[in-house]
């Protein structure tokens, strides 16, 4: 073999060894490079004589086509196999299960709360939404609740930094600040009607929420739902409020033979007061007495700080516990299920 066959075979040779193509054009500067092989072969030349710097020329241009050809091939060697190891480090097994997306839907104390919504809305209430970080005023004093109430103190309430000393600020305890709010606002609106002489429009809403008490058990949680319920007007009196609350229960619980029953009791914002207990007369929960809300007509310090005359205008409140009636309705025992967030129990509810 000839010097300049062994050249390119050697050329060949180290590219077919370079892994990389950084390798590949280090190999490359060896032989073609300025200071490589084949240049100082080139360099070589200018001492031979005329008629052999052709021959000899003519053959090195020869060796140098066949080394850049092998150059040639094996960049395109690596490129083929690196292109080969993306393809199959990217390829999609095709064959695989697509990924199922996941069915979501209402907590079931949302259900309830679009239930009650729903209800309510169908007898003329407004549905209104209030904070849940209150002041001490609207949370009690508004609702004529003595200042050494025990539902004022810190065993009781959740109370929060940015109010002052005289005026704490706290997480609601009940849903009732809402009668407060929304009459004043209701009454703002119709104080120039009013002062000309005129009747102001009923107020008749409900406010759903979250609500908040220092309290944890089986039926328990520090933080809960409330809908509060208000209908002020001339003439609403406690017939309206049997009439209203009995069509909601029947309505909620679908159940037209459900019996309700009106007990006494205080709240220090409604007078008389009373806890209303629903009976049902067929199923599980048949013939027992349950406690659903508290209510009563509004004592007339409460419509007094709703800008209202108690001489011109009553009503009635009611607060009932959205939580209570899922737990009814779907025959949960243990009020914690509900905000654990565990999906196997919240999904039977879809
Ligand atoms: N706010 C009372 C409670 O949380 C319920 C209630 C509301 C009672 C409205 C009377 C009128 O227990």
């Amino acid at each position: 073999m000839n010097e300049l066959d062994a050249l390119v075979d050697a050329a060949t040779g180290s590219f077919a060894q370079a892994a990389t193509p950084a390798d590949l054009e280090n190999a490359k500067a060896q032989f073609l490079g300025k200071s490589g092989r084949v240049t100082e072969l080139m360099k070589g030349m200018a001492a031979l004589p005329v008629d052999e710097k052709k021959v000899r020329g003519a053959a090195i241009n020869l060796a140098k086509q066949a080394i850049e050809a092998a150059l040639t091939a094996r960049r395109q060697a690596l490129a083929d196999a690196e292109l080969q190891l993306q393809l199959q480090a990217e390829a999609l097994d095709v064959s695989l299960p697509g990924r199922q997306r996941q069915q979501g839907g209402l907590h079931p104390v949302s259900l309830t709360l679009e239930r009650i919504e729903a209800i309510f809305g169908s007898m003329g209430f407004d549905v209104a939404q209030g904070p849940e970080i209150e002041t001490d005023w609207f949370n009690f004093t508004a609702l004529n609740t003595p200042e050494d109430h025990p539902a004022r103190s810190m065993h009781d309430t959740f109370y929060v930094e940015g109010g002052t000393e005289a005026a704490p600020n706290l997480l609601r305890t009940h849903t009732s600040p809402m009668q407060i709010r929304y009459a004043v606002q209701h009454v703002k609106q119709h104080r120039a009607l009013m002062d000309a002489g005129g009747v102001m429009p009923e107020i008749r809403v409900i406010a759903p929420g979250r609500t908040y008490r220092v309290d944890s058990d089986a039926t328990h949680s520090p933080m809960f739902h409330q809908c509060e319920g208000l209908w002020i007007g001339q003439n609403v009196n406690f017939k309206d409020l049997k009439v209203v609350f009995t069509d909601f229960c029947r309505t909620f619980f679908e159940s037209n033979d459900l019996v309700l029953r009106f007990r006494p009791s205080f709240f220090p914002f409604t007078e008389p007061s009373a806890e209303i207990d629903i009976q049902f007369q067929t199923g599980p929960l048949a013939g027992r007495w349950l406690e659903v809300a508290g209510s009563g007509q509004v004592h007339p310090n409460v419509v007094r700080n709703m800008g209202l005359d108690p001489e011109n205008y009553i009503g009635f409140a009611f607060g009932m516990g959205p939580d209570r009636l899922t737990m009814l309705r779907y025959g949960v025992n243990d009020l914690r299920l509900f905000f654990d967030g565990d999906l196997r129990f919240l999904s039977q509810f879809q």
